[in-house]
């Protein structure tokens, strides 16, 4: 393949591998060195760089991304800001930077060149910073020696110095340069970036061998750790509607290539649960790439959003060459990461039912770290109810069978029941018998089982206004 993308604000038109991930260019090829190799896998934020793209308003925006996990033909008419290239030209350092040698925050340094690029993403867009927000903003950096409140101290220090003018100064280069990209020839050659629905839709049914591609934060694993090559990539991120979020008919319709952290506020907005989960889907470098669409082509046992579709009641449109049809997203799943969608198809939309005033959702998800990891379980609970009777009832439950799933069994035991403890009780017991979890390294079959319990009950004693969970019984 053959792209154009800025690096450090120089144009590069670089020839690369379709499988070629970002890291390893700018590390081997481009010779910047500054930015890190940690884990290869999105966890530790040592290969943080800054992607910039221009927003709906034609505006630059700068995001936080993994480069290990992110392929070289992502960044293909954007911009590129590594850690070389955030000072002054005179080295004069930028306010992160400054910040971070102020309130001693680095010690071996490894992590920081991935700190002061997340934080420099945090200062261009004058980010909050409450303690919560930081947590969010820097739980994708990991740092193992110099421990955390310097990094925060530094991280809100940052806003009030003065410094930095360059970025803000000479942004409309970067913009007029992007702006003269847009209408660039889509990448066609081994990476292949359909710039509309149909095109892509051709490509796909005519190529059902490749590697289909959305954000790259479970593709780009399979690089890196299963050694795989690809020889034909067909990336989404480039089709407009694929990245679109907006209500319409009722529904909230969400674009299968939009990213999490676009869909945030729309979720905050609608089901603050859903927001909730979101905020602990990886972190926000994960999130700046990461889909719906791709958590649904993955179809893991365990992907977090998929239960949450289930409760909602989501209904996908899907796409095969010409073909376009809906499917209610429980009969999306038909064995482990195995979907309804044929070969070469493609998940195009994802609707969600605006939700009456008497919805409630919960969710919870067990998993060992609050941030960043994969859940034992997860279970999303939509019900109605006026106060006494239970009216209707969803609930979506992952890491209890090959699939993510509906609890029938429960939902069953709920609907046009009194609101009552007895009643989340008997649903608790028969989600119990309903599922045989796997005992695997994340949790034990018996563990599972007591969590998604109690995860009911929570949920029970949330609809009942009772913020205490209700006893657990033990299980026969
Ligand atoms: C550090 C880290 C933390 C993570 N944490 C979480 C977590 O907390 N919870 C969680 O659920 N996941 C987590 N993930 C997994 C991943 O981020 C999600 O599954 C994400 O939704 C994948 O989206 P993507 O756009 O990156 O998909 P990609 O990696 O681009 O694609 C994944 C799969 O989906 C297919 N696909 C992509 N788009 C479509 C489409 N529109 N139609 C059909 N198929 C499609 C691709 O062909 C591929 O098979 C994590 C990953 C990392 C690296
Ligand atoms: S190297 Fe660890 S997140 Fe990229
Ligand atoms: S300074 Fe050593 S890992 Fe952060």
């Amino acid at each position: 393949m053959r792209l154009r993308f800025l690096l450090n604000g120089a144009v590069q038109e670089v020839e690369a591998h379709p499988s070629r991930l970002l890291l390893g260019w700018l590390r081997e090829t481009a010779g910047l060195t500054g930015t890190k190799e940690g884990c290869g896998e999105g966890d530790c934020g040592a290969c943080t760089v800054a992607l910039g793209d221009l927003d709906e308003e034609g505006a630059l925006r700068w995001r936080a991304v993994n480069a290990c996990i992110l392929f070289l033909g992502q960044v293909d008419g954007k911009a590129v800001l590594t850690v070389e290239g955030v000072a002054q030209g005179d080295g004069t350092l930028h306010p992160v930077q400054q910040a971070l040698v102020q309130q001693h925050a680095s010690q071996c340094g490894f992590c920081t060149p991935g700190f002061v690029m997340t934080l420099f993403t945090h200062w261009w867009r004058l980010g909050p910073t409450d303690r919560a927000s930081l947590d969010d903003l820097l739980a994708g950096n990991l740092c193992r020696c110099t421990g955390y409140r310097p990094i925060l101290d530094a991280a809100r220090a940052a806003l009030a110095l003065p410094g930095g003018d360059r970025h803000r100064d000479e942004a409309w280069r970067i913009v007029r340069q992007l702006r003269a990209w847009h209408d660039r020839p889509p990448l066609a050659r081994g990476f292949v970036a359909p710039r509309n629905l149909d095109a892509l839709a051709d490509h796909l049914a005519a190529h059902p061998g490749a590697l289909l591609l959305a954000g790259g934060t479970d593709a780009g694993l399979w690089v890196t750790k299963d050694l795989r090559d690809y020889d034909h990539v067909v990336h989404l991120g480039e089709v407009a509607e694929l990245r679109r979020i907006g209500v319409a008919d009722g529904h909230l319709q969400v674009g299968a290539a939009a990213t999490y952290t676009d869909l945030l506020p729309h979720a905050q907005t609608h089901w603050p649960a859903f927001a909730d989960l979101l905020r602990r889907l990886g972190s926000e470098l994960i999130r700046n790439s990461a889909t719906l669409g791709g958590n649904l082509g993955s179809a893991s046992p365990i992907g977090d959003t998929l239960p949450v579709l289930l409760a909602l009641d989501a209904t996908l449109v899907l796409r095969h060459g010409e073909r376009r049809w809906t499917l209610p997203v429980d009969r999306f799943f038909l064995d482990y990461k195995r979907t309804a969608l044929p070969k070469g198809g493609f998940v195009e939309r994802i609707d969600l039912p605006l939700p009456p005033p008497d919805l409630t959702l919960h969710v919870t998800k067990v998993a060992k770290r609050f941030d960043q990891d994969i859940s034992a379980v997860l279970l999303a609970t939509a019900f109605r109810h006026d106060g006494h009777t239970i009216h209707t009832a969803r609930i979506g439950i992952g890491g209890m069978a090959a699939t993510p799933a509906r609890a029938r069994s429960a939902e069953a035991r709920l609907e046009g029941a009194p609101l009552t403890p007895a009643t989340f009780q008997g649903a608790a017991a028969a989600l119990a018998s309903e599922f045989q979890p796997l005992t695997d390294l994340r949790a034990s079959a018996g563990y599972r089982l007591e969590a998604a319990r109690a995860a009911l009950l929570q949920a029970g004693a949330a609809a009942m206004g009772d913020e205490v969970a209700l006893p657990l019984e033990p299980v026969a």
